[in-house]
């Protein structure tokens, strides 16, 4: 498999063909994800409450991106990986997001990054990385980092009058340069309005069925994240579940020394140099 481009997803697009989206946070997980033929790869900074318990994704440092958009490329590196922007790393000014996006590509190889918001100084980032070389992936709806203001882990664009400021800010995203928007949190029929009026790939999570591509949190979908759901996931496994299980029946071998067997699991010492071993 060759690693698929932006000319790619475009085509994708004009042939009606789904764009497959999930994230990953590490090397296991992307290596599966590869070999299932997923069309790209985002190491979101939900990172922050997947991988590492944070109860937010406002912790999330470069540090922390960077490690992990590493760990991602190794296990998959013949997929489009985009590399999220984590909070305060291109919020400050063009020049900061410009370095930060330019450190995912340069340390971890990333082929596209994402940043969250449409508002002026968000447009002026998108430009900026653009121009720098970088592709940038917009992200609008319901956007974690501004979860103060948005009141919450919630749905937007409910009203039509937040929903047409939706479809205006996906219009000024594509505008400013990005490659493809990603649209989060909302009802279906915004999903389809920004669809219908975009010339770049729509990427989707939680946004309906009309979108050019669907995004889940691979720990959502798999039953591994189980502190919240949201109403969008479909759960495919319950990976969590067979891991509990696995190391309950671990414990409990161990316990009961049933594990290891001897033969079966250990090394082998010849009769004579266990004897030797013994006077
Ligand atoms: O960080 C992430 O995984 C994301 C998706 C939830 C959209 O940005
Ligand atoms: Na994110």
């Amino acid at each position: 498999m060759t690693k698929k481009t932006i000319g790619d997803f475009n085509s994708m697009v004009e042939r009606d063909e789904k764009i497959v989206y999930l994230t990953a946070y590490d090397y296991l997980t992307a290596k599966m994800q590869e070999k299932a033929g997923v069309d790209m790869i985002l190491v979101g900074d939900s990172l922050g409450m997947v991988s590492l318990g944070y109860d937010t994704t406002f912790p999330v440092t470069m540090d922390d991106m960077v490690r992990h958009c590493q760990a991602v490329r190794r296990g998959a590196p013949n997929t489009f990986i985009i590399g999220d922007m984590p909070y305060m790393s291109y919020q400050i000014s063009d020049e900061q997001a410009v370095e930060s996006a330019g450190r995912l590509v340069k340390e971890a190889a990333v082929d596209a990054v994402k940043l969250e918001g449409g508002g002026p100084r968000m447009l002026s980032r998108i430009r900026a990385i653009n121009e720098s070389g970088v592709l940038v992936m917009g992200h609008i709806g319901l956007t974690p980092q501004f979860m103060g203001q948005i009141g919450g882990y919630k749905a937007q664009g409910r009203s039509a009058k937040a929903a047409v400021k939706l479809v205006e800010q996906a219009g000024l995203i594509e505008e400013a340069g990005a490659f493809s928007i990603l649209v989060e949190g909302v009802p279906s029929a915004v999903g389809k309005a920004i669809t219908e009026r975009a010339g770049i790939p729509i990427l989707g999570i939680g946004a309906g069925p009309h979108t050019h591509g669907q995004l889940l949190i691979y720990a959502d979908m798999v039953g591994l994240y189980d502190n919240f759901t949201p109403k969008f996931v479909k759960k495919y496994a319950n990976v969590g579940e067979v891991l509990v299980n696995a190391f309950t029946e671990y414990a409990r071998d161990v316990r009961e020394n049933k594990f290891p067997v001897d033969g079966e699991h250990t090394y082998k010492m010849s009769e004579e140099e266990v004897r030797e071993l013994l006077t």
